[in-house]
């Protein structure tokens, strides 16, 4: 039987479950590598590679699409990396030989996975980009995602009009911070908000003593944190504040996350700020529960939520009409070159959250639990 033949024998059985016309499968594979024998009698085994267990949201996207690919009958094994390129190469080679129908990856390094992908496509694997473009290679298929640089413009949208920089306010101390260099979407995340910015950096409304800022959207790597890390953003703050900041105070940081903006706020603690007093604007990423408890008392003005339940449903939703043999569903296709092609992508809107809108948005959407949060 051919790979295709296989594809779509296994869609049938898949979609069949999707429509609640077999029973389900409660066979489940594990982390550490899966059942080999369940790919085809089931529907179909799907690998998904994710980057960490170390932030809470891939905890929860990984979840949640494992949850929703099993309940529509597929096998799945689900593997984390802890942030190592290697490891999730060879997480991918290990599930490429357990001839899964797709591969869903949320990349470390964006550029390196060319290699891997090349088998993958050897065995007419599908490979689905997960919120983080893949580049360098013709061999990824489809790209999901939030609007990335949708995500910066509204970190710097919340700024100038938080701070009133429209109508001159200022000029404000501001702290700008980059994610990390090897991830694709860090850039976008960057440009999104200096787009907004960099005006008021030009007129003077906006100074930033530490000198770290961007001449251009290009240059953003040279303040960006390596691996998204929390410790690293807090040491490089406690610099910045100890080398640029005597009697004066920082008034804005331009966090991209909310795991920088983790590291940035326990600094601030540490160099004596206090909330409601000369506590900085922080802004943020993710609505992870540290962050919105930080949120709410006064640590943190705002987080870009990206629900990633909407994210699952729709790399799921891609998965079975890539089985089904259907068209991809996609709705941007010239905004993501990867450098080799463009890959067409579904873009999912993100919403800003405030200490004013988490019962709104994250509570009643059923995203936490009101005590989760000390509501
Ligand atoms: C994701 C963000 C996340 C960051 C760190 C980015 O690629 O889009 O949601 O905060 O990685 O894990």
């Amino acid at each position: 039987m051919s790979l295709k033949i296989t594809k779509v024998v296994a869609a049938a059985a898949g979609f069949a479950l999707l429509l609640g016309t077999a029973a389900c499968s409660s066979e489940r594979t594990d982390d550490a590598g899966g059942d080999a024998t369940g790919a085809s009698a089931k529907g179909g085994l799907v690998g998904i590679a994710m980057p960490t267990k170390s932030l809470e949201r891939w905890n929860k996207d990984g979840a949640h699409l494992e949850e929703l690919l099993k309940d529509a009958g597929f096998e799945t094994t689900l593997q984390y990396a802890d942030n190592k390129v290697d490891q999730q190469i060879t997480q991918i080679q290990n599930m490429i030989n357990q001839d899964p129908e797709v591969l869903v990856i949320a990349s470390i390094d964006g550029t390196a996975l060319a290699p891997v992908l090349a088998q993958a496509k050897e065995k007419d694997i599908t490979v689905i980009a997960y919120d983080r473009l893949i580049n360098g290679t013709a061999d990824v298929d489809y790209y999901a995602t939030f609007d990335n640089y949708k995500v910066g413009q509204m970190q710097g949208e919340y700024i100038v009009d938080t701070l009133g920089l429209k109508t001159g306010a200022g000029p404000f101390n501001l702290e700008p911070f980059a994610g990390s260099p090897d991830d694709n979407n860090a850039k976008f995340f960057f440009s999104g908000a200096w787009d907004v910015l960099s005006e008021y950096v030009a007129s003077g409304k906006l100074v930033v003593p530490s000198g770290k800022a961007p001449k251009t959207n290009d240059d953003w790597a040279s303040i960006g944190i390596q691996g998204w890390s929390s410790d690293t953003a807090q040491s490089e703050m406690q610099n910045r504040l100890n080398s640029f900041y005597g009697t004066s105070k920082v008034d804005v940081v331009l966090s991209p996350n909310d795991s920088l903006a983790l590291g940035i706020e326990q600094a601030l603690t540490g160099a004596g700020y206090t909330e409601g007093v000369d506590w900085p604007l922080v802004t943020g990423q993710d609505a992870d529960q540290a962050n919105v408890e930080n949120m709410l008392a006064g640590k943190q003005a705002m987080t870009v939520w990206k629900d990633t339940r909407a994210l699952g449903d729709q790399v799921a939703s891609m998965v079975v009409q890539v089985l089904k043999g259907e068209t991809v569903t996609v709705n941007d296709e010239k905004t993501y070159n990867n450098e080799v092609k463009v890959v067409p992508t579904f873009l999912l809107p993100p919403v800003v959250v405030t200490k004013d809108t988490v019962k709104s948005s994250l509570v009643d959407s059923g995203f936490y639990k009101a005590a989760d949060l000390g509501l």
